[in-house]
């Protein structure tokens, strides 16, 4: 009898937990989604994420992750993010401009003069931490950034090297305005849409060009329709890692340092992998896929962009962080 009044009690116990995991959303479960392959570097640093915060929280706090899209493109899943039926993402800093101007800077062309100046802005917590938390009234806050490459342009059938060559030329873009009118001030005519599109938009001739790091081409096979590789180095574009904001506020102060932790870990994991694989991905492409890599002469493209460039530092939402990269002000 007694053994049957604790059976019970252990039982309403348990349904009365879970009923409260229901009602507050407080599964101990975060539902990670990104668009990219499995064999991508993205993808290990997620997983290397999800294996830190379960290490650092002894499982209390598990991560699963929803590669490949299968949640939707980038613009859903941080809507999805917004709601909070997707507890943490990865997306472009590109895509993020939709939702908060402060990440257009990102997608300005030529504002970095290299990855070593992106690093530094990246790393400055002052810059950072107003980034990530501008957007908490709107439902997610940032807990860290990835390497994402820097971004060159790629056309199925013809090497562009001119601002003649760029006339009339369709290029896929991401889902950001500043890329519409980089595209706009080369001569270009851009295509906004989501990257799972692209492979099938180059191959049917719906777009002629897209515009992105070397990983497109191997991860997501896109030198198998697109055999020039022009290496303009217009966007150093970061990846971020987004989290909903009421799911953060919800954790322990405790989980909270957890979170925070394993994801800047994650970006150092990231960075450690990255350049090889960038490297690895350039051989396959050539060897295999049969691309062409072409230099160009940077300079005229940058030219191009500078009435881009007069805005940026006009605009009263942008010419703080513009001077503030630009003026050279920023030390390590
Ligand atoms: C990069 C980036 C992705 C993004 C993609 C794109 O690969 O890492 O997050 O979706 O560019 O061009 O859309």
């Amino acid at each position: 009898m007694k053994k049957n009044i604790i059976l019970l009690l252990a039982m309403f116990t348990m349904i009365m937990l879970a009923g409260c995991q229901a009602i507050t959303g407080e599964s101990r479960e975060l539902k990670l989604a990104h668009n990219q392959s499995l064999d991508h570097p993205i993808h290990l640093s997620l997983v290397e994420f999800g294996r830190l915060v379960e290490e650092k929280s002894n499982n209390e706090l598990t991560v699963k992750i929803y590669a490949n899209g299968q949640l939707g493109s980038e613009r859903e899943v941080i809507e999805l993010t917004q709601t909070g039926a997707v507890d943490v993402a990865k997306v472009s800093a590109s895509a993020l401009e939709g939702f908060e101007s402060d990440y257009s800077i990102f997608s300005l062309p030529y504002v970095f003069e290299d990855y070593e100046e992106f690093e530094i802005v990246m790393n400055n917590d002052e810059i950072t931490d107003q980034l990530y938390y501008q957007t908490e009234n709107i439902g997610f806050i940032g807990l860290t950034y990835y390497n994402a490459g820097t971004r060159h342009l790629y056309t199925k059938d013809k090497e562009v090297t001119s601002l003649e060559e760029m006339r009339g030329l369709k290029v896929r873009v991401q889902p950001s305005q500043t890329s519409v009118r980089m595209v706009e001030a080369l001569g270009g005519i851009p295509t906004p849409m989501a990257y799972g599109e692209v492979y099938t938009a180059l191959q049917s001739g719906v777009i002629d060009a897209a515009e992105n790091n070397e990983t497109a081409l191997v991860g997501n096979n896109h030198g198998e329709v697109a055999k020039y590789y022009m290496y303009t180095g217009h966007q150093i574009v970061p990846d971020m890692l987004i989290m909903n904001a009421e799911r953060f506020e919800h954790l322990t102060d405790e989980e909270k340092e957890i979170v925070k932790e394993a994801a800047v870990e994650s970006t150092m994991y990231h960075e450690g992998i990255w350049t090889e694989t960038i490297e690895e991905f350039t051989v396959i492409a050539k060897e295999r896929m049969g691309v062409e890599f072409v230099d160009v002469d940077k300079s005229i493209f940058i030219e191009a962009v500078q009435p881009l460039h007069k805005e940026y530092a006009a605009n009263e939402k942008t010419r703080d962080i513009y001077q503030l990269i630009k003026g050279g002000t920023l030390s390590e």
